[in-house]
């Protein structure tokens, strides 16, 4: 991904990350996910007093691209404008991601734009024997 790209992903993921409804933990947190189309779709954390259903930004934009009929891509970008370190996507969104995105697929994640860190599917969620099964027939 260019420079250009990861930094107009990077701002909709911060200006997704202004919608967030985090009351509890106060972490505003905004996704957003490059389909192989061009296309860009945007996510944030929603949470719910019954802590465990909290959905976080990651899901939050791939569901909205999946909705609209998107299956294919290419690139996540994560802004979490409250902490100022890189802060990576958990355990269940590297899972949930990883049924659509490839191991090559571009995951990046910062409080900015200029403080990125880039990383990948396949680096961030290895050894993923399931992903293997799922292509059975
Ligand atoms: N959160 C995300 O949305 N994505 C991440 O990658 C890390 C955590 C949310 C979940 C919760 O609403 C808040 O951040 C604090 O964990």
């Amino acid at each position: 991904m260019d420079k250009n790209t990861r930094q107009s992903l990077f701002e909709k993921a911060r200006q997704a990350a202004e919608k967030s409804y985090s009351p509890y933990s106060k972490f505003r947190v905004g996704a957003a996910i490059l389909c192989k189309d061009g296309s860009v779709f945007t996510g944030t954390n929603v949470e719910n007093r019954s802590f465990g259903l909290t959905i976080c930004a990651e899901r939050s934009a791939l569901t909205a691209a999946i909705s609209a009929g998107k299956t294919e891509f290419e690139a996540v970008v994560i802004a979490t404008p409250d902490a100022d370190y890189p802060v990576s996507p958990c355990g269940a969104c590297r899972q949930v991601l990883s049924e659509f995105l490839g191991k090559d697929a571009e995951i990046d994640f910062g409080a900015s734009a200029d403080a990125l860190q880039s990383s990948t599917m396949g680096e961030l969620f290895p050894f993923d024997a399931l992903h293997e099964l799922g292509k059975r027939s």
